[in-house]
């Protein structure tokens, strides 16, 4: 039997087989998850906050990269929906021995789980991973490339607070270059009719990324035209050790961190976390009136409740 090598089947997306990347999703399909989200507020705040809708279902995650709210969300949300989860993280498990992701996987498929999880600090891990498994694979991140549930949720955050995305303008500030939260972020909020500007230095911002149809701007003081400032984190670990792409984090401080003294009243601050408090963002816009960051916590739960539940329950999941 050799299926669980073949190539997979043209990758579906979201109603569909994998989630890979956000540039896969088309508005209807959002539109639709972030409704199916919504549905789910209801069960949160119920006493037995259960359904029963993915009993006898496995979801498996493997995380080979840190995680605090992805990998937590996703527990919590398979368990809402009353399936199996399996957790693993690399440190404690045989990936510290040298197993790779392949026969990682290759073990954890023997289970037949239904959705597998995976974060990776190599791009391309998870698209690698439907060649693996039979589940439908969901992409927690892989390297700097993409992390659709994290922009599905910021797009719920932002939709909840604001009242839509269409229109809206957001600067993203910061570290762009080496995140895949702003890579996926920009792919949905365009694709939701929404307007971006980066902000951040040279350095962090990619070439040529004007094309993706972003504006780009060198100074933080452009952040007061928009309405949303998504502060990205500073990523040192996917910084070439010995490239300097900053004089100092002080002078990065000093020039693009987002300060309240930067902000105008009615903007709101969102960060995916983890925050480097004192970096990107100082402790007073952390923690003040204007952020959502624990909003857009509350919103991964209901949103990654949506993304399993369409993965195995959905109009096409159910296949
Ligand atoms: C992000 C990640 O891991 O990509 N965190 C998250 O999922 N909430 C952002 C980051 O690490 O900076």
């Amino acid at each position: 039997m050799t299926a669980v090598l073949t190539e997979p089947a043209a990758v579906r997306v979201a109603g569909t087989r994998h989630l890979l990347s956000s540039e896969d999703l088309d508005r209807p399909t959002v539109e639709r998850l972030l409704e199916l989200a919504a549905s789910f507020e209801a069960v949160a705040e119920r006493e037995v906050k259960k359904l029963p809708t993915l009993r006898g279902r496995t979801v498996l995650s493997v995380f080979f990269e840190a995680s605090t709210r992805t990998s937590s969300s996703f527990e919590l949300a398979a368990k809402r929906l009353s399936a199996d989860t399996i957790s693993l993280k690399s440190s404690g498990s045989s990936v510290e021995k040298g197993e790779t992701l392949k026969d990682t996987l290759l073990t954890l498929d023997a289970y037949g789980p239904d959705v597998v999880v995976i974060r990776h600090a190599q791009v391309g891990a998870a698209a690698l991973a439907t060649r693996y498994t039979r589940a439908a694979v969901v992409n927690a991140g892989d390297g700097a490339h993409q992390h659709p549930t994290q922009s599905l949720l910021d797009l719920y955050t932002m939709r909840a607070s604001l009242g839509r995305v269409e229109g809206v303008h957001v600067a993203i500030v910061g570290d762009v270059l080496h995140s895949r939260v702003a890579r996926s972020n920009i792919a949905l909020l365009l694709a939701c009719g929404a307007h971006v500007t980066l902000v951040g230095p040279p350095s962090l911002i990619p070439r040529g990324i004007e094309a993706t149809g972003v504006s780009v701007s060198y100074d933080i003081s452009d952040i007061a035209t928009a309405d949303v400032v998504y502060v990205l984190r500073m990523q040192r670990e996917r910084m070439l050790a010995g490239e300097a792409y900053v004089p100092s984090l002080r002078e990065y401080t000093l020039r693009y961190g987002v300060t309240s003294a930067r902000l105008r009243p009615g903007q709101v601050v969102m960060h995916p976390g983890p925050m480097n408090r004192g970096v990107e963002i100082t402790d007073e816009v952390a923690d003040s009136a204007a952020s959502l960051v624990t909003h857009q916590v509350r919103a991964g739960l209901v949103v990654r409740m949506a993304v399993l539940y369409d993965l195995l329950a959905g109009p096409e999941g159910a296949a």
